[in-house]
């Protein structure tokens, strides 16, 4: 991606840091404003130094004696640009670092903002390390120039005012000034040419290593279970040592350049002596000329180094430039539309034809047909089972009807609009989706369950955590609703992580409820009762909410007004319980062979304890 030329990448850091210019104009221009101040400074500082050699010290070794009044001037002269000086850098400063960090927040928002616009696809494709790289370091790397480029800038006026003032003074020095000078300048875009493969390569090698932290870290479970402790060790260390290399790299070559750098000045300080030395006995020059350029050189030997920084962090910059890009340029965000559904009763949720493959990881490969003509109906305030084998595709479905992806053909619709004309606010006040794998946030039980939303409290709350069956442990925890659950809720059950979640979809009141397999580690009976309890309101209400439930257990199943059974993503039966089990030999071993399973999980272990191990038929690898 920064590869390319290096004439390129210096091309397109000059880009990124126009814009960076176009976002932040006036705090820019306040630093850039110091900095002139202080080069402006520079220079008259070199010339004030000059007159006090030439004006007070070389009389006074003459002559033995000088006016106080000449040294009370000169030291006036001094001190006033050193005070002025203070300010210069205090601006420059302020401003550079105002400018870096405003622009690091804004576009680590922008990133991160951009992540939840995206959709799940995109996500699928890219890995969470990589993701929290390009919101951290590659959002860093991109504004890194930001910091010296106020002070670079105020440093080319001042190397232009430099070689004027050099002009005005003796065209023989302006000479050693003008071979100099762009020696200096010419020595920077080398080095930082040198430099840019290097860092790309640096900033690529950053992002694999946390990749790579970030999945052990996540898989821990996996790797220690699996013993791969010493693969996986060894999987990091390789990346680390590539990384470590061609850090090396990089100080190897600014051991190179820095010394360059550094002695060029003094090279040009020595020449304007030699040359200088002869002007003076020509009479071209006098003694405090002399010393001005030679002091003039010597100071600002450190100013230039600051273009340099700037050069030098280019390519770092395009290349975290190039990976923050990449994610604010991605496409395929799903468009909300207009319509607001009412808030009344329960919803109905209608599939029609609906066709839907998941994109290829790489685009030459061929996408999968996964749902083929799906149709099917959840009548407002009904409950349908929707059954099948691993990968039917019921998930997809799940998916589809909260609209985390849309379909390839047909519609999907609810109360009879298209889920893609809907607001996010309405199509989140409507449907609700609970995974099977639950998501709980390292916060509170009461944060979990109400995610801040504007109208919870803590009697919905409880409300919802009875629905799902899950007041009774929550009233135990030490702290109740104020008990911090830790990061994944590793500090609860499996299946009293599936109730929270469940309990956090029941809070906001949807009208319709899709539980894909959202019960999976609650003991059969619970989840039963659960169902039951979500399908018969409170005496003298109406039901709540639809629901569609990805669902095994024949207790569970039983419950349903309707069961779709799916099998390679197509609709092969729809009935009752009952009248499937008559009539679809392989409905009938399904739910079979998953009752012969639990039954043989119920005998090994209780339920609530474990994790949602995969069990029986279902052996899945959800994301
Ligand atoms: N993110 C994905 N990318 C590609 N294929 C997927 C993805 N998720 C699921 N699939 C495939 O789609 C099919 C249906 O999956 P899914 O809806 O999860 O089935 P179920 O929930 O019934 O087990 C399976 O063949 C599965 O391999
Ligand atoms: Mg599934």
């Amino acid at each position: 991606m920064a590869s390319g030329t290096s004439r390129d990448v210096i091309r397109r850091g000059l880009w990124v840091l126009g814009r960076a210019i176009r976002e932040q104009p006036r705090i820019f221009a306040v630093a850039v404003a110091g900095s002139v101040l202080f080069g402006g400074l520079v220079i008259a500082s070199a010339y004030v130094v000059g007159a006090v050699v030439g004006d007070v010290v070389v009389p006074a070794v003459e002559a033995g004696e000088v006016g106080t009044g000449t040294v009370a001037l000169a030291a006036v002269a001094l001190f006033g640009i050193s005070v002025l000086r203070v300010v210069g850098i205090f601006g420059r400063r302020l401003g550079a670092g105002y400018m870096q960090f405003r622009l690091q927040a804004a576009y680590r928002r922008r990133v991160t903002r951009r992540y939840l616009d995206l959709p799940l696809a995109w996500h699928h494709r890219n890995a969470t390390g990589t993701l929290l790289s390009n919101a951290n370091s590659d959002v860093e790397a991109a504004w890194y120039p930001i910091a010296p480029l106020p002070f670079a800038v105020g440093t080319l006026v001042m190397l232009v005012g430099a070689v004027g003032s050099l002009f005005v003074t003796d065209w023989a020095l302006a000479l050693v000034g003008l071979a100099v000078f762009p020696a200096l300048f010419a020595l920077n875009v080398v080095y930082s040419r040198r430099m840019a493969p290097r860092q790309a390569r640096a900033q690529r090698l950053r992002a694999e290593v946390s990749g790579i932290a970030h999945e052990s870290f996540d898989g821990a479970l996996v790797v220690k279970t699996m013993g791969r402790e010493a693969q996986e060790t060894a999987r990091f260390a390789e990346r680390a040592r590539e990384l470590r290399d061609s850090l090396i790299a990089v100080g190897r070559l600014r051991g190179v350049f820095d010394p360059l750098l550094e002695t060029l000045p003094s090279l040009g300080t020595l020449a304007v002596l030699v040359v200088g030395t002869v002007r003076l006995r020509q009479g071209a020059i006098t003694v405090t000329e002399l010393v001005s350029v030679a002091f003039l050189f010597t100071v600002l030997a450190f100013p230039v180094r600051a273009i340099g920084w700037v050069l030098a962090e280019l390519p770092r910059s395009v290349a975290g430039w190039d990976r923050v890009s990449r994610v604010l340029d991605a496409t395929g965000e799903m468009p909300y539309g207009e319509v607001t559904l009412d808030d009344a009763g329960p919803a109905t949720l209608a599939f029609d034809g609906v066709h839907f493959g998941y994109e290829p990881a790489e685009a030459h490969l061929p996408g999968t047909s996964v749902l083929g003509e799906v149709a099917f109906t959840v009548p407002a305030g009904r409950t349908v089972a929707l059954v099948g084998p691993t990968g039917a595709g019921k998930s997809t479905i799940a998916s589809l009807a909260v609209r985390l992806v849309d379909p390839d053909a047909g519609t999907v619709t609810l109360d009879g609009v298209d889920v893609r004309r809907l607001t996010a606010a309405s199509l989140a006040s409507t449907a609700a989706l609970v995974a099977q794998v639950p998501f709980v946030f390292d916060d509170t039980v009461r944060a979990n369950i109400s995610l801040d939303r504007p109208g919870i409290d803590d009697e919905d709350v409880w409300a919802a955590l009875r629905l799902a069956e899950a007041d009774g442990f929550v009233a135990a925890l030490p702290d109740g609703l104020d008990t911090m659950v830790g990061e994944r809720g590793t500090s609860l059950s499996g299946g009293q992580r599936q109730r929270l979640t469940l309990a956090r979809a029941l809070a906001g009141r949807p009208r319709l409820l899709v539980l894909d397999d959202a019960t999976s580690a609650v003991d059969p009976r619970v989840e039963a009762a659960i169902l039951a309890g979500l399908r018969a309101p409170a005496p003298g209400q109406p039901a709540a909410a639809s629901i569609l439930v990805v669902a095994y257990r024949r207790a569970t199943i039983a419950l349903a007004d309707e069961v779709i059974y799916l099998e390679h993503g197509r609709v092969l039966a729809r009935g009752t319980h009952a009248e499937l089990l008559a009539t679809v030999p392989g409905y009938v071993d399904l739910v079979t062979a998953y009752e012969q399973a639990e039954q043989e999980r119920a005998e090994n272990r209780t339920y609530d304890e474990v994790a949602p191990l995969p069990t029986g038929l279902e052996i899945e690898v959800d994301r």
